[in-house]
């Protein structure tokens, strides 16, 4: 069945307090739950209540302590109720580690933990399981003291004991309402980092990082990291935290990143642990990011949750611009925003450009876990960006007060958060709020003339139809520019400009002869800009603009355009040579700029992804040539690394002089490894050594992994010793060993299928953990070589991933449909072969309601 936004009705009870009973098993496990339920005055008369569930069987249902008159509807149980006022009481039983799922109450290692986002908690209980229904919750957890040494849920601890059977008990209550998808349990044998935060008003609150004991040396960034964002959060927007104890635990399956239950967040080990041995500094960043992240729903999404899941992007779209936010405060605003623009561009335009392309706020879903896309996230977060841009600072703070104070305790919509803003920031939002219902990424083509001593700048708008919304209307897009002179190498200054028409002429004025125009700085709006340049416009743009993402900006736009030029064959002899020319002389500029750090410099020398250029290939009629973008992009590497190797050697060498704990070590180590990929595209048995002795060298695991990034790729002995090295000596750190395993799934190796096939079969080697899937085959998904090989091998072997894990875990399954379902976009010859492993995965039946969504839309779409 699909459901639909429109169809929204309040729910005919309200529950306010619920009380659950666990009697804890690792293979089976009772849950007694008592619900105080009321009729809701704002909803219709209903005579019967409707809890779901999912797989469950009900034990005994009781109404105010006599046997009730239940059926089942499907999946969920169905109870009658004559008065206003009852206490249901109902009893299941489940066993976790059947619960391969990892959805509801599951087990890992040893121990039991809860993932009821986003309609896990039926699986628990029967339950009206739905985020506006809102309860106050006191869990009692019972179970054998040795296995469970740990019992936590959300809130606070109230009481505790010991029976004489070697079992054990605690009571938690948690007194903020919440909705069932907030809850969490966890029982196991864990110890915990911890340090108490005083917040603004004197609270001291309890933090603890929950990990296995051999864990424990690795947590105190997770913790450092949390005591930063309850900071920054008091700091930056004001909101303080509400309990006295904030719990992290770390489990080894899980099927996302982390999970924001009020007090007990669960997080996969993978954004908790690290130190520098085992960690990379991007690890380092993103573990500090999804920390911040989780934390930042404690208030955007559990003090103010959503009324229903269309609304997603109300508390996820909002949290990720907070925690994006927060990272460039913690780490510098222009390599931040250059790497969630990059993020944005590989995962969010693609899906924008499909089958899969929905609105943020999306209007119709199957299986909600399907909607938990880059759409929903981080394009949500660039809308609300788009807010702050044109409310400033300041008047966007405003709103944001107004929102959490108008609605605290509430659950929800995207329209009350745009009201907020609209009236706290003393905007008008009206047209602005298709950005809320219209899919596809907007493209803006740009035209200049010279009048007088000002620029007439003409700014178009088209919005691409995408499935099931041919026609679209303009949406306000705003836009930061400057206007400067190459001849006078003089810098405009900046101001900020809305096109909310389809087509608008504004008038600037011009710093001196010879404008160049720098438009969308800081990538102020979600948009493709669409112009062409000349070279030179784009080289002194790479070299001189003010706004350092500009810069960036123009080197991706210098490089796409070649590149594509490159791949689709337009490009004249000499327009190549020129176009090669350009490049390695931009990229020479970066390398000799003593004003960059390297931070930054290792930004400049990023070429653009694969999967960008795929975008910006497959244009109108044109479709995007993998195996030719391939090429042109291993060919441009080469080139570079051959005409600049002294430089980058030379970087090499200045770089690997830096000590570890140097404020520029990071930038440092950055530089390093990117030195080597282009060395390596040009001289492969020079680069082998050169990465063999970083790799010997290091004393961190940044080095390590970039060094065995390059030689990868190689065909050498250092390639086949250092990797077993590599084993050898992390062979009992899962999420090292999910390095090495995504190491050699992502390589440029001309044997990765073959090698891919092997690695399947390598003891360490489990489709039962969602980590260990993710890091051979959604590596080898986003390997563009070896994906997209022409034989489409790697569009079976995705398929038969896809099939395998389909029965096992099918929120996991379903999150690999999306690489075969762009299949529209790329040539026809390897269209034809993706789409028909759509089709067979299709014919296979019996499919989850996960993955049968994903590729029915994606052979509609
Ligand atoms: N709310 C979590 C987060 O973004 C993600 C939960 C995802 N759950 C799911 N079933 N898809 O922080
Ligand atoms: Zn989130």
């Amino acid at each position: 069945p699909v459901i639909l936004r429109e169809d929204y009705r309040p729910f005919g009870w309200l529950v306010p307090e619920v009380r659950l009973d666990f009697d804890l098993g690792l293979t089976r496990t009772r849950v007694r739950a008592e619900l105080t339920v009321q009729r809701n005055a704002r909803a219709d008369h209903a005579d019967t209540i409707r809890l779901n569930g999912d797989g469950l069987k009900p034990l005994s249902v009781t109404v105010d302590g006599a046997a009730a008159d239940w059926r089942m509807d499907g999946d969920d149980l169905i109870v009658p109720l004559r008065e206003d006022a009852h206490l249901i009481a109902v009893e299941t039983e489940i066993d976790p580690t059947a619960n391969t799922q990892l959805m509801g109450l599951y087990a890992s290692g040893g121990m039991l933990c809860t993932q009821c986002e986003a309609e896990g908690f039926r699986r628990i209980t029967f339950f009206p399981d739905r985020p506006d229904v809102l309860s106050v919750y006191t869990v009692r957890m019972h179970g054998p003291k040795a296995v469970f040494p740990i019992l936590l849920c959300n809130g606070n601890r109230v009481a505790e004991g010991d029976n004489d059977d070697g079992t054990h008990w605690a009571e938690w209550n948690d007194p903020w309402p919440k909705p069932s998808y907030l809850f969490a349990l966890v029982a196991g044998d864990l110890v915990a980092n911890s340090k108490p935060f005083v917040t603004c008003s004197g609270r001291e609150v309890e933090c603890n990082i929950w990990v296995r004991k051999e864990d424990l040396a690795r947590t105190d960034h997770a913790l450092e990291s949390l005591h930063r964002s309850m900071q920054w959060d008091e700091e930056v927007f004001g909101r303080e935290y509400d309990l006295d104890l904030y719990n992290i635990v770390a489990v080894s399956d899980f099927n996302m990143g982390a999970m924001e239950n009020k007090g007990l967040n669960v997080f996969n080990t993978k954004y908790v642990l690290a130190d520098p041995d085992t960690a990379t500094d991007a690890d380092f960043d993103a573990v500090e990011g999804v920390i911040a992240h989780e934390y930042f729903h404690n208030w955007s999404g559990n003090r103010v949750t959503c009324r229903d899941w269309f609304q997603l992007s109300l508390k996820e779209g909002f949290t990720v611009l907070r925690d994006q936010l927060f990272s460039q405060d913690m780490r510098g605003e222009a390599v931040k925003r250059i790497e969630d623009v990059r993020i944005l561009r590989a995962a969010q335009f693609p899906e924008d450009a499909g089958p899969l392309a929905h609105p943020i706020r999306p209007d119709s879903y199957r299986e909600i876990s399907n909607f938990y896309t880059a759409t929903v996230y981080n394009k949500g977060a660039e809308v609300i960006r788009m807010m702050r841009s044109m409310a400033g600072v300041e008047r966007f703070r405003a709103g944001t007060d107004l929102y959490f104070d108008r609605h605290d305790g509430e659950a929800a919509t995207c329209e009350d958060f745009v009201r907020a803003i609209e009236d706290g920031a003393g905007l008008d939002l009206a047209q602005f709020r298709l950005w809320y219902s219209q899919a596809g990424t907007p493209r803006v083509s740009v035209s200049q003339k010279v009048e007088g001593d000002s620029l007439e700048l003409t700014l178009r708008q088209t919005v691409p139809a995408t499935p099931g919304q041919p026609d679209k209307q303009p949406m306000p897009i705003p836009l930061r520019v400057a206007v400067h002179s190459r001849a006078a190498a003089a810098l405009g200054a900046e101001q900020l400009v809305v096109l909310a028409e389809a087509e608008r002429t504004f008038t600037l004025p011009l710093s001196g002869p010879d404008p160049v125009v720098s438009i969308n700085r800081g990538f102020t709006a979600p948009v493709v800009i669409e112009r062409a340049l000349d070279r030179e416009d784009l080289v002194f743009l790479a070299a001189h603009d003010d706004d350092p993402f500009a810069r960036s900006e123009a080197l991706q736009e210098l490089a796409v355009g070649h590149l594509v030029g490159t791949a689709s064959g337009t490009l004249s002899a000499d327009q190549q040579a020129a176009g090669e020319a350009a490049i390695i002389g931009a990229f020479r500029s970066s390398l000799a700029d003593a004003a960059l750090d390297d931070a930054m410099r290792g930004e400049l020398m990023m070429l653009p992804s694969e999967t960008y250029l795929f975008e910006a290939m497959a244009t109108g009629e044109r479709k995007a040539d993998p195996g030719a973008i391939h090429a042109a992009r291993e060919g441009l590497k080469a080139a570079i690394g051959s005409a600049l190797a002294d430089e980058l050697g030379a970087l090499h060498a200045r770089a690997s002089a830096v000590p570890l704990d140097d404020p520029a070590g990071r930038g440092a180590r950055k530089v390093k490894t990117q030195a080597l990929v282009y060395l390596a595209a040009a001289d492969p048995g020079r680069t082998a050594k050169l990465a063999a002795q970083q790799y010997d060298a290091a004393d961190n695991m940044t080095d390590r992994q970039g060094a065995l990034m390059v030689l990868c790729g190689l065909d050498c002995p250092e390639r086949d010793e250092r990797l077993a090295a590599f084993h050898a000596r992390y062979k009992d750190n899962a999420l090292v060993v999910d390095k090495w395993f995504t190491l050699q799934a992502l390589s440029l190796h001309p044997d990765v299928i073959a090698q891919v096939r092997a690695l399947a079969e390598h003891p360490d080697f489990t489709m039962r953990n969602p980590n260990r899937v993710r890091s051979l085959y959604m590596a080898f998904a986003g390997n563009p070589q070896g994906f997209h090989d022409a034989s489409g091998e790697g569009y079976r072997m995705i398929a038969d991933v896809i099939l395998a894990l389909d029965p096992i875990n099918p929120q996991t399954a379903a999150r690999f449909v999306p690489s075969l379902g762009r299949w529209r976009r790329i040539e026809p010859a390897r269209a034809a072969l993706m789409k028909g492993e759509l089709e067979r995965i299709m014919a296979a039946g019996k499919l989850s309601r996960d993955t049968f969504e994903q590729v029915s839309r994606s052979l509609e779409g």
